[in-house]
């Protein structure tokens, strides 16, 4: 396993696993397998509903003696309904909880979309707190609480634009370390890597091969099929790999962490070899030709009229 280091010399495993979409009933195989395989690095969510199972196939890889926490490196992410400087800590509490863990790795802020208490989803404009009401800024004190009492290493957000991610940094006393997005060659967001770069922060590329098995209600009818572009395929055809293995390949090869989702054993065996493929510069041109920014997770859902969330104001484009 290849790994990106931190400023305080901590290691973060550049390929994950994936658990958004695994169900429960699946989701300990796939956790134990992947474990037992050498992943060292899962990607969790409250949101996801399934870090209970996952917690227990982590209590069991360290009790069979197959990992010790010290080697894994958890990441979980703080749902919107639990924005606020004073939710913060609680809702880590719960997800520590649920995944029988003192500590984690990493803690992101899911979505810049703060959400009254009682809703996880928006079903009225009413359901949402606006920005000026729950600003990130206030949010983020709370994260650097959970840091200081040693409830999580490291802290950072997912799904935020270059302008939030900008505002954040100025507006902190701990910076973001890692910012979660969708990464893949139809959303290269090159503009987002050089700042990150610039500013120190890991990329981490969500939905790296496409997403496939999202709900039918997160889809559009016309939308790509990463897996079966022809140039994806040619490249792997060429080098005997799998599409997604280049997918994969291609996201650590540009600097980002990976989280490719799999609870079938052959596939998470072959996600995990993807470290070792190296692609040639030709190959790299021909992907980088591929950016069309098309996002397959569009974040339409928060876009409820009235709310004041918009597509353009989410993604700030
Ligand atoms: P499965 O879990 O049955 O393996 P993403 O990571 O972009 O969200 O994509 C996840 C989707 O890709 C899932 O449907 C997953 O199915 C599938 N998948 C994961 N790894 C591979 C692979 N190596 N080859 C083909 N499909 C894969």
């Amino acid at each position: 396993m290849k790994y990106y280091t931190f400023k305080n010399n901590d290691k973060i495993p550049m390929l994950g696993l994936g658990t958004w979409k695994s169900s429960t009933g699946d989701v300990y195989g796939a956790a134990s397998k992947a474990i037992k395989l050498g992943y060292r690095h899962i990607d969790c969510a409250f949101i996801y509903e399934n870090e209970a199972e996952i917690g227990l196939a982590i209590k069991d890889a360290i009790s069979d003696g197959t990992v010790t926490r010290e080697e894994l490196w958890i990441t979980s992410k703080l749902w919107n309904n639990r924005h606020g400087k004073d939710n913060v800590i609680g809702a880590l509490k719960n997800t520590l909880e649920d995944l029988q863990l003192d500590y984690l790795d990493l803690y992101l802020i899911h979505w810049p979309v703060p959400l009254k208490e009682q809703f996880n989803f928006p079903m009225s404009p009413k359901h949402f707190y606006s920005l000026e009401e729950r600003p990130v800024s206030n949010t983020w004190q709370g994260m650097e609480m959970a840091v200081e009492q040693g409830l999580t290493k490291h802290i950072g957000v997912s799904n935020f634009s270059v302008k939030k991610l900008k505002n954040l940094v100025e507006n902190s006393s701990i910076k973001p370390e890692v910012n979660q997005i969708e990464s893949q060659p139809y959303l290269q967001q090159k503009e987002m890597l050089e700042f990150c770069k610039l500013e120190d922060i890991l990329l981490t590329a969500y939905s790296p091969l496409g997403s496939k098995d999202r709900p039918a209600t997160m889809k559009a009818k016309d939308e790509p099929d990463l897996m079966t572009d022809p140039v994806i395929v040619e490249i792997a055809k060429s080098l005997n790999a799998s599409p997604a293995q280049i997918l994969s390949a291609w996201a650590v090869g540009r600097g980002t962490a990976v989280i490719p989702k799999s609870v079938n054993p052959e596939r998470l065996k072959q996600n995990l070899q993807t470290t070792e493929i190296e692609l040639s510069m030709d190959a790299l041109e021909k992907i980088n030709k591929l950016d069309k920014h098309y996002r397959f997770l569009n974040g339409r859902f928060w876009a409820v009229p009235g709310s004041g969330y918009t597509y353009e104001n989410l993604w700030d484009e």
